[in-house]
């Protein structure tokens, strides 16, 4: 049997750039694809077999996706999928990730995202399988102490959100892991603010109903799906008084996953490590819509309201360890993330149902 990656929550947004970024490098031809989706948050059309990110995807590149409807909490489902393939390493993305819905809801979060991810765990260590990419969150470092953040700073502290401490609390267990045995090889990487679609415009971002981030509210916007923009607040200590964040083009965060895999050939590799994923740079909210105008030639109504709950002021990475370790840096500007999400937002108005 061919060896295998596999991919949970590979129908997702950051997982299906991702998956395309495997099958379109030559390097990685070696490997065969295996996804599992349980498509809470992702499309598939009536009658057929694949969800509408990977059909494209298989479109554009001519290979073929292993895809299994199932959820990682299924015990019995997962051990099928690893008795079924050659599986060497795990790109661990499925998660629930609507920070305002974790509050309403969360033991919908801490099942997902934490038994979930214990299920997973216990099925690749019951299969020998000890090499694992962890989607983590810069969230995890709550309100910065200082900028930009670096992987030393303190994690877990004042986290408001479930969903926040989930992902706070995988990495601690997976730490733990690695303390159990020295077989785990396991690369945490924190992404900061992923925006940004595949350069065909024919993957990207498409959030069901109302967007929770940014961009995608920005896009909606200028494709008139809505009406205007809420700016949530203009009273922070930053450059123009809106909040400041780390935009990272989902497609150099894709190959951040690329580079990880290659990381597990070395043999002198292994334990945790927690790695960001981030450009280094901030931008203001007026600075996105701006860059907005600019790539779409549209206008973006906006109104200032009041602060959201539980919003910082600004974050910004520190990406010198994912230099150092991965050898990857984001090479992609603002501009670009800008025109390519507008490239898939104008081509697919209602994202993959278009
Ligand atoms: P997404 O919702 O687009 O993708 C997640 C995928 O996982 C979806 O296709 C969903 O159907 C699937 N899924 C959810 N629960 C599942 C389960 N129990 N079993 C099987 N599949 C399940 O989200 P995304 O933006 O692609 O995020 C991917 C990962 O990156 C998540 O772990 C998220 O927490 C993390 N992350 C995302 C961001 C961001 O802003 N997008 C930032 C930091 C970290
Ligand atoms: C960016 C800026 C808002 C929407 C979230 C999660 C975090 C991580 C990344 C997963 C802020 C402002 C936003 C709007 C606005 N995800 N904004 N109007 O809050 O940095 O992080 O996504 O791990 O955990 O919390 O991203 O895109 O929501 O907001 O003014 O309609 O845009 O206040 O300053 P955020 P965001």
């Amino acid at each position: 049997m061919s060896p295998a990656i596999l991919v949970t929550g590979g129908a997702g947004y950051v997982g299906s750039h991702t998956v395309m970024t495997l099958l379109e490098r030559s390097d990685n031809s070696e490997y065969e694809i295996v996804v599992v989706d349980n498509l809470t948050n992702a499309y598939r059309s009536d009658g057929e077999k694949k969800p509408e990110p990977l059909k494209r995807i298989e479109e554009m590149t001519g290979k073929n996706i292993h895809f299994y409807d199932i959820d990682i909490r299924d015990k019995e489902g997962l051990n099928r999928i690893f008795s079924s393939h050659n599986i060497e390493c795990v790109i661990h993305f499925a998660a629930l990730k609507a920070v305002g819905e974790s509050v309403e809801k969360p033991l919908e979060y801490y099942q997902a995202n934490i038994s979930g991810t214990c299920t997973l765990f216990e099925a690749m260590r019951k299969y020998g399988v000890y090499k694992l990419v962890y989607s983590s969150s810069c969230t995890v470092y709550g309100e910065p102490e200082k900028l930009p953040l670096d992987e030393a700073h303190p994690t877990g502290r004042g986290l408001t959100s479930p969903y926040g401490k989930s992902k706070y609390f995988c990495e601690e267990i997976m730490k733990d892991l690695c303390r159990s045995d020295p077989k785990w090889m396991i690369i945490s990487l924190r992404y900061f603010n992923p925006v940004g679609a595949h350069k065909s415009g024919r993957i990207g971002e498409d959030p069901s109903g109302l967007p929770n981030n940014l961009m995608p509210f920005i896009s909606q916007v200028a494709v008139g799906r809505l009406k205007e923009l809420l700016v949530f607040g203009n009273d922070y200590p930053t450059i123009d008084g809106t909040g400041v964040r780390d935009y990272i083009h989902v497609q150099d965060l894709a190959e951040g996953h690329v580079k990880a895999i290659k990381l597990f050939k070395q043999t002198e590799f292994s334990g945790f490590h927690a790695v960001n994923l981030g450009t280094g740079t901030g931008y203001s909210v007026l600075q996105m819509i701006s860059a907005f105008e600019k790539a779409s030639g549209k206008k973006i109504p906006y109104k200032i309201v009041a602060r959201r709950a539980g919003d910082i002021a600004a974050n910004y990475a520190d990406v010198s360890l994912a230099h150092r370790l991965l050898g990857w840096r984001a090479t992609r500007t603002l501009d670009d993330m800008c025109r390519d999400t507008w490239a898939w937002q104008r081509a697919n108005p209602a994202g993959f149902r278009s």
